[in-house]
């Protein structure tokens, strides 16, 4: 290609950007959204979500019971060893790797859809990292939505779960729900992110609203709780005695 027929190409690029912005800009106009319209929607989308999730007030006998840990790798050094254990939402197993190190689980079974463009990746990262575990049949891996993955094992199952998906109030109360039949009778139902959401990103988390409405609702109390300084907590339920 000549040097000119370069130019022109860049040329034709840097106006189709151009033209493209311009065209953005008008149909914003057209549809009369300035920027600070769009910001207020935003936050009434943002305002809806969190009110369309149900409160609960909990009582002094779901709490009582609950001891501070400082971060979630020492609720790993608190929960039981050599036991069948899931974790619902694995990525690319950072955390996986942590429940085997510290756990030293008999099973331990990752349930995760794996379908965005942020985690495909993870599936393979796992199978390539822990291809020893998998060999050894310590690993299993469950590829699919946690509300269709989670039903299929028997009743108490396991001994405990981890609970780390898209931290949306409907899942992570469905989620909840559906392992209350899946953990032992002494079993534990663990998770991530219990905090009102990623203030980063401004995303409005419904971990807090689900877990303390099934608490109520199914009569288990919280065993441990991590304080972490980011401000995204793990939580430990285990049933009322
Ligand atoms: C925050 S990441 C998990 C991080 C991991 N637990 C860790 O600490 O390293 C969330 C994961 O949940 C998965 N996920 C999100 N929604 C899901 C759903 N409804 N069912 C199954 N997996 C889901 C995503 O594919 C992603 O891998």
């Amino acid at each position: 290609m000549s040097v000119i027929a370069f130019i022109l190409l860049v040329l034709i690029a840097v106006a189709m950007v151009f033209v493209a912005i311009r065209l953005r800009k008008i149909e914003r106009r057209l549809k009369g959204e300035s920027s600070k319209n769009r910001v207020a929607r935003r936050v009434a989308a943002r305002k809806a979500k969190k009110d369309g999730m149900e409160i609960t007030d909990l009582d002094l006998r779901h709490t009582e019971n609950c001891k501070l840990l400082p971060n979630r790798e020492m609720l790993l050094n608190m929960m039981p060893k050599d036991a069948v254990v899931a974790e619902v939402g694995s990525a690319f197993g950072d955390f996986s790797n942590e429940i085997l190190q510290r756990c030293a689980p008999k099973q331990l079974h990752l349930v995760d859809s794996w379908a965005s463009e942020r985690y495909q990746i993870g599936l393979k990262t796992i199978k390539k990292n822990l291809a020893d575990e998998i060999s050894a049949d310590r690993l299993h891996i469950h590829q699919g939505l946690s509300t269709e993955v989670l039903p299929t094992f028997e009743g108490g199952f396991f001994d405990w779960v981890y609970i780390d998906t898209n931290h949306s109030y409907e899942t992570t109360l469905e989620e909840l729900l559906i392992c209350d039949s899946k953990v032992s009778e002494t079993g534990r139902i663990a998770g991530h992110d219990f905090c009102t959401g990623n203030v980063i990103d401004a995303v409005p988390y419904g971990v807090v609203e689900a877990v303390t409405k099934f608490c109520k609702d199914r009569n288990w109390q919280f065993e441990y709780l991590t304080v972490e300084s980011h401000g995204h907590f793990s939580f430990c339920l285990r049933r009322l005695g």
